[in-house]
């Protein structure tokens, strides 16, 4: 089979990573990619925007399948356009996709089917926002509506840090028409998880629960981050637990979506927050979670090229999924800076003795300049170690941490801290 991937970060580096071990696979081709990609995949600069120009290079190369990667494409459509045109593709649809591309969809579809999830408001001005602020009370939760690379939720202390929030959004619009509406919403309280299912339109099959660490410094300080590093499986989801969460919220709102015309197919990612009153949906993605899939996908014995096609195609009831006892830790090295400003064009040494140990180096922000591999992003690297315990696991991956360098690197020393 031919396999198109779209993407460029770690998230894919490990897509392609696991895919590229199927028996099934003859070639891989990765839009844009990125240098550790590019070790299993053919990469094509295109625009990932760019939909007639992905539609025909999947055509011209004969694709069977295509993962899309990032939210982004997924959120305007670009499956929709290669199901037009009878191409395969791992991804929901424009449709389904908006339970992550518009907070108020996935606020709105949860209250009406009794989802539990933080109690909210949606507010289409910011005297609306202000006046719910007020009434409620701090800490309280602010949302741009829309899609803000992740940066669009704010978590205030104080009902003025939440009222700024709302004028910054509403009135100066820092996230342009992403923040048109907010939405406002109670502030919870527990340990986070993430739980990615796959889904086929009706059948849910949750993967093993992981968890990300997003504030920048040890002992979860400092600002968010994108994810300084997860791990798997998150024993804070117990198997009561994990139950619970399948019954109650991800089959429930596979099973709304499907019922309000826009079923769901590809990889539902549901953040967590487990409260005093059982889990709680803090959001969810329309894509696998990043690092989270550094972590889980490794710990999968199925073939992933199998999961994916039965996704696309209805038929996840066929298939077992099976994953390995052990665990898996990925530590992310970040540039400089981040997650503020940072340097871009670093030599980074120290990959081939970092792998030696056995560890997975994935590419998350890395690019190649004259032959030498360079920082290319705020995350940089994703170091994913496997082990039979989360402790084997985490000392793997700081062994293997240790090997790497590049002038401004650093990174979190206690990722998996809340399981040991
Ligand atoms: P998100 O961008 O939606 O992943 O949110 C970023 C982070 O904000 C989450 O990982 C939580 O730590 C925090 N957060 C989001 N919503 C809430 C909430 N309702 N209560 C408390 N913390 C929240
Ligand atoms: N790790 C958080 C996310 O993928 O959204």
């Amino acid at each position: 089979m031919q396999i198109l991937v779209i993407g460029s970060g770690g998230r894919e580096h490990a897509m392609v990573w696991k895919l590229a071990q199927s028996k099934k696979v003859d070639k891989i081709y990765a839009i844009p990619g990125n240098p550790g990609i590019a070790a299993y995949a053919e990469c094509t600069a295109i625009d990932i925007e760019d939909q007639e120009a992905l539609c025909r290079f999947a055509q011209q190369k004969k694709i069977d399948l295509t993962v899309v990667g990032p939210e982004l494409p997924l959120v305007q459509g670009l499956t929709d356009k290669f199901r037009r045109h009878g191409l395969v593709v791992f991804g929901p649809s424009k449709a389904a996709a908006q339970i992550e591309g518009s907070k108020s969809f996935a606020k709105d579809l949860m209250a009406k089917y009794q989802i539990p999830t933080a109690y909210y408001q949606v507010c289409t001005s910011s005297a609306e926002a202000k006046e719910y602020i007020r009434r409620k009370g701090a800490p309280i939760v602010v949302k741009a509506d829309g899609l803000a690379a992740g940066k669009g939720v704010i978590v205030a202390m104080t009902e003025a840090e939440a009222c700024k929030a709302v004028e910054q959004i509403m009135e100066d619009a820092v996230f342009g028409s992403a923040g048109v509406k907010v939405v406002i919403e109670e502030y919870l309280e527990g340990p986070e998880a993430s739980l990615l299912a796959f889904v086929d339109g009706k059948k849910v099959v949750p993967m093993l629960a992981a968890q990300d660490h997003k504030r920048v410094y040890d002992q979860d300080q400092g600002p968010n981050t994108g994810g300084m590093g997860a791990y798997a499986p998150a024993p804070v989801v117990t198997g009561e637990l994990y139950e619970q969460i399948l019954q109650t919220i991800l089959q429930p709102v596979v099973d709304a979506m499907a019922r309000e015309g826009c079923e769901y197919r590809g990889c539902l990612y549901a953040g967590l927050m487990i409260t005093d009153q059982g889990p709680k949906v803090i959001e969810f993605n329309a894509r696998f979670g990043d690092p989270e899939t550094q972590v889980v996908l490794p710990l999968l014995k199925t073939d992933l090229v199998d999961i994916m096609l039965a996704c696309a195609g209805g038929q996840l009831d066929d298939l077992t999924v099976e994953w390995d006892s052990g665990a898996a830790v990925c530590v992310v090295t970040a540039a400089g800076g981040y997650p503020v400003g940072y340097n871009k064009g670093e030599e980074i040494y120290g990959i081939e003795a970092a792998e030696a140990t056995g560890a997975i180096v994935f590419h998350a922000g890395t690019a190649k300049l004259g032959g030498q591999l360079v920082t290319n992003g705020g995350r940089v690297l994703g170091v994913t170690a496997v082990g039979d315990t989360i402790a084997s696991a985490q000392q793997a991956a700081y062994k293997a941490v240790h090997e790497i360098n590049f002038t401004g690197m650093h990174y979190r020393k206690d990722i998996a801290w809340r399981a040991l």
